[in-house]
């Protein structure tokens, strides 16, 4: 029953709908529905009534108070592309509302086993009739244009008509909020209808943006079934203005039910050229295999992402369910194709414009990594797709060489405005080719690296070579950069930035021995022009990278300047002044020692191997000091390194932190939408944390510890085209390789030969 999300609502309240409106969103990777109602609310109800397709957008002016030198001028920005959710309903003469009658019940379910988000309501009209509305809505897997609403009302108490009209809005604007830098400003309205009409019992609109001329197309089909499933008529308006609508009625009789069941399809121009040929294509399909087909694809599509990627946790139910709702909306979220990615609140919301940053590569990736190679190759294949735009993005910036790709983007154009905390965190450079790393070592996927890969780690260390500079003492360094932490920005040598860059620029030159080595040398030389000297360059700065160490407090500094600042006053701050940067001027917070965000302490997690255990213990607890987690992606990379170096119960205090931080709303803005950088981060505080497991070029290691509150738990990975699964408990680790015939593993240190049915059973260490 963990698979199973519920809330339920005595009254209708503003703030709760708007967060539900994130928490029971449907997204399949392509499009994504909020779970807004469908009655809709009164004026003047703050509300973000979305649709949206993962990869569409249009480009809209950046406002700079001062238009320097190559600043960024226009941005892409994800659009509400129609209301095709809206349905009311009228009984007996009275329409159903939240804010007349009296709701009896309201409940609202997310259902992650069969894939579907449901409205159950027993609602009494001012007549006193009673009915209950039992709404099902689903962004199908299998036909990942169909969005479905299914409405079903049964009389209780009297028998009478029932009502419906259902509408198909195409003429939308989208969600803005001046006050919130995390939001648009301004509501949008780029998106024209250029035809609507009726082609038989279905509305077709088609719309166009109104600077990338990017089209999509949205299609609306109703049915209504008696209680016997007999079909009766639907009257289709024509349109009128810019609204399809669908009036259809049922008599019923007491405790007798109608059904409606709402189809909208969507295309796009990105991926498809006859727009309107593909929705009425999907439409017959759809038609021909009746919804009911799509519910059991749905189920079975759920149903083997969960034996995929099981991970259970035993002794603690509620822990569980927020981890599998972690999961379940990063599965949401992913582009299905390589046309997109995964935006920083999926496809649940407006909140950061459906822009793709660092948070994919760094954070969700290695979910899919260990759980669905295929999906992180397809999300690399998009990175690569946009190289061409990194390089033009570098050009801007004033570099020959190399590429930068963007701080935000869409289509792989830099749409950052600030520059400080945006195109000057190059870190995501490293952090891309880390992903492709991370993906080949877990893979050995040689032809991807040969297709792709290679050229990302060249390109992105072409990049820091055109950026670094060698210092008097022969240090190679890296200048006026911000690092993960956004309350310290432009700054020299910041540790995390330089441990990925010399990452990055070491396995530009192992990638390319290991492509000599399997014969391919001549062609990528070839291709990318590489020479040995090139080479020796990358190795040289990566072997004299600053890798800044203070030796007075045994700690490395997160950059040149950090240690030398004041001490951000953290246990007088009134509470109400977080997160600091809704409070206080960017310059003030760049001022002193004070952190949004793990930075130096992330890298102690992708870099483990640069320092010796007490050096990252004291930064550890330096930094944990002075850390607000302002962002959501900070307290899962404190669980994790916690986990590494022993301290177990900090790091399942951070892990609750990042575990329920949307189902609970601790940041106090899930109704903008979902959070999927921490949702990964939660699943890698399990994986690399709790159980301790390291995927390096040497092999897989576990070194596991469990939180006193469970009696254990147990996951499944991908390694090597191997499928392994790892259960622990609080006496023993316990290994099973379910798919491949040998794997090596060392549990503790100690190497153990995995044998396909036989379970390797290691003892707990303290
Ligand atoms: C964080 C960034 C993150 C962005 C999008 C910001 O608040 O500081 O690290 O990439 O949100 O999630």
């Amino acid at each position: 029953m963990n698979k199973i999300i519920t809330k339920s609502y005595t009254q209708f309240n503003e703030e709760e709908n708007f967060l539900s409106e994130t928490l029971f969103h449907n997204a399949n990777g392509y499009i994504g529905v909020r779970g807004s109602l469908e009655e809709g609310v009164k004026n003047g109800v703050d509300t973000m009534r979305g649709t949206y397709i993962n990869g569409f957008y249009d480009i809209i002016p950046m406002k700079q108070a001062e238009m320097l030198c190559n600043f960024v001028d226009k941005k892409e920005t994800m659009l509400n592309v129609a209301d095709t959710m809206s349905i009311s309903c009228i009984v007996d003469g009275e329409l159903f509302d939240l804010n007349s009658g009296k709701v009896i019940s309201h409940k609202r379910t997310l259902d992650m086993e069969k894939g579907i988000t449901k409205r159950d309501i027993v609602w009494e009209s001012s007549t006193g009739k009673q009915v209950e509305i039992n709404v099902t809505r689903m962004t199908s897997f299998e036909m990942l244009s169909l969005f479905s609403i299914e409405y079903k009302v049964t009389a209780l108490n009297f028998s009478g008509d029932i009502k419906f009209i259902s509408t198909h809005n195409p003429d939308v604007t989208n969600y803005s909020n001046p006050k919130d830098p995390r939001l648009a400003s301004e509501s949008l309205k780029n998106l024209e209808v250029k035809d609507f009409y009726l082609d038989g019992k279905s509305s077709i609109a088609i719309s166009e943006t109104s600077v990338s001329k990017l089209r999509m197309c949205s299609l609306v089909h109703n049915s209504l079934y008696a209680e016997d499933n007999s079909l009766l008529k639907v009257e289709v308006s024509d349109i009128i203005g810019m609204q399809g609508v669908y009036t259809a009625g049922a008599t019923v009789k007491k405790g007798g039910s109608t059904r409606l069941v709402k189809l909208s399809i969507f295309a796009d121009s990105v991926r498809s050229k006859d727009l309107s040929g593909k929705v009425l294509g999907d439409l017959e399909t759809i038609l021909e295999n009746g919804l009911d087909h799509y519910y059991k694809a749905q189920e079975k599509y759920m149903s083997d992402f969960w034996t995929n990627c099981e991970m259970e946790i035993d002794g603690d139910l509620d822990m569980n369910s927020a981890v599998s709702f972690n999961m379940y909306e990063l599965l949401q979220s992913s582009a299905k194709d390589s046309f997109a990615s995964i935006a920083a609140k999926g496809m649940s919301g407006e909140g950061y414009e459906g822009h793709y940053f660092w948070d994919t590569e760094t954070f969700i990736m290695p979910f899919f990594t260990l759980t669905n190679p295929d999906l992180s190759k397809m999300l690399l294949r998009y990175r690569y797709s946009t190289l061409s735009k990194a390089k033009e993005n570098a050009r801007l910036l004033g570099h020959k060489n190399g590429a930068l790709f963007p701080w935000r983007t869409i289509t792989g154009r830099e749409c950052s405005g600030y520059f400080v905390s945006g195109s000057a965190a190059y870190h995501i450079n490293a952090d891309i080719a880390y992903a492709f790393i991370n993906y080949y070592i877990t893979t050995s996927d040689l032809d991807f690296m040969r297709e792709a890969g290679m050229e990302v780690l060249m390109e992105t260390s072409r990049l820091w070579m055109d950026l670094g500079c060698y210092d008097s003492n022969g240090n190679f360094c890296l200048n006026v950069v911000t690092g993960p932490d956004e309350y310290t920005c432009m700054v020299n040598n910041n540790y995390y930035t330089n441990a990925a860059a010399k990452y990055n620029l070491n396995w530009a030159v192992k990638m390319h021995d290991i492509l000599k080595e399997a014969g391919f040398a001549g062609e990528i030389d070839k291709k990318l022009s590489i020479t040995e000297d090139e080479l020796k360059s990358f190795k040289k700065a990566a072997g004299k990278m600053l890798l800044l160490y203070d030796s007075k407090l045994g700690i490395n500094p997160q950059d040149d300047s950090f240690l030398n600042k004041p001490l951000w006053d953290l246990e007088n701050t009134p509470k109400e002044n977080f997160p600091l940067l809704l409070h206080y001027h960017p310059l003030h917070l760049y001022r002193y020692q004070v952190c949004k965000q793990a930075d130096t302490v992330l890298s102690y997690f992708m870099f483990e191997n640069e320092q010796p255990r007490d050096v990252m213990k004291r930064s550890f607890e330096y930094y944990e000091k002075i850390t607000t987690h302002d962002s959501s992606l900070s307290t899962c990379v404190f669980s994790i390194v916690a986990s590494r170096l022993g301290m177990k119960e900090k790091a399942y205090s951070y892990f609750g932190d990042s575990a329920k931080l949307d189902l609970m709303n601790t940041h106090n803005n899930t109704k903008h939408g979902i959070h999927t950088a921490n949702m990964g981060g939660c699943y890698m505080a399990i994986v690399n944390g709790f159980a301790g497991l390291r995927v390096l070029e040497d092999g897989i290691s576990l070194a596991p510890s469990l939180p006193d509150s469970w009696n254990g738990f147990r996951f499944k990975l991908v390694y090597k085209k191997k499928l392994i699964k790892v259960t622990i408990d609080k006496e023993k680790v316990t290994v099973e390789l379910l798919e491949g015939s040998s794997q090596n593993i060392k549990i503790f240190s100690k190497e153990y030969t995995l044998t396909k049915g036989e379970k390797t059973t290691v003892k707990m260490e303290d």
